[in-house]
């Protein structure tokens, strides 16, 4: 079976990063190798769930590095040294110029904890997301994965799976939710159908 090379780009806890290990190790995603992990974060908990399963992994902090230019050319860097072809952004919260998601034109998913568009953009990420959804007052909310291109949150959409709210819900009990429901699900799912076209094209 042809494998898609496949980074994983994260910032933060890496709970969708782990969905993908958990799926790749049980034979649930036969069209992708998980060759690396990038993080924005030098102390991301993610890097230490890529460290037990053996993915090589690294950080690049984009303060330390001076610019939005210079952190994206360490990330194609690396990229480019491992030969990946396809990116996933779990939970990475980096906005990527257009040049950057040009060169990597529908080679780049992201899940999003909404609905998009609801609650989606520059500045939704995270809880913030979870708290804009309980202030509005919607009764379903959910999660999606798109294409990345150089809008945030603009990208053609692949799958979305809608979440109830409850009454009393608080922000990170509705985030628990929407990535056991939705996220820790979807992303895998979508993972695999995008590489297995990839691999097929
Ligand atoms: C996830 O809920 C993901 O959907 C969200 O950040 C969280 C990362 O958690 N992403 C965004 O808000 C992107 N706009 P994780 O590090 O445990 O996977």
């Amino acid at each position: 079976m042809n494998k898609i090379n496949t980074a994983v780009l994260v910032s933060g806890g890496g709970t969708n990063l782990q969905a993908i290990i958990d799926r790749e190790k049980s034979g649930g995603l036969p069209h992708v190798k998980l060759a690396l992990v990038l993080s924005s974060q030098e102390n991301a908990y993610a890097l230490e769930r890529a460290k037990n399963a053996g993915i090589p992994a690294f950080a690049f902090s984009k303060k330390k590095l001076g610019s939005q230019a210079a952190f994206e050319a360490a990330l194609i860097g690396k990229l480019e040294e491992y030969g990946v072809e396809l990116l996933v952004l779990a939970g990475f919260l980096s906005i990527l110029s257009a040049d950057f998601t040009k060169r990597y034109e529908r080679r780049i998913i992201n899940i999003h904890p909404a609905l998009i568009p609801s609650f989606c953009g520059e500045g939704y990420y995270g809880l913030k997301v979870h708290e804009a959804a309980l202030a509005r007052g919607v009764k379903i909310t959910g999660a999606t994965v798109h294409f990345v291109n150089e809008i945030p949150d603009g990208g053609e959409i692949i799958a979305q799976k809608a979440v109830r709210i409850y009454s009393g819900d608080t922000p990170e009990k509705l985030q628990k939710r929407v990535m056991k429901q939705a996220e820790w699900k979807l992303l895998p799912a979508a993972l695999e159908k995008v590489a297995a076209e990839l691999a097929d094209s």
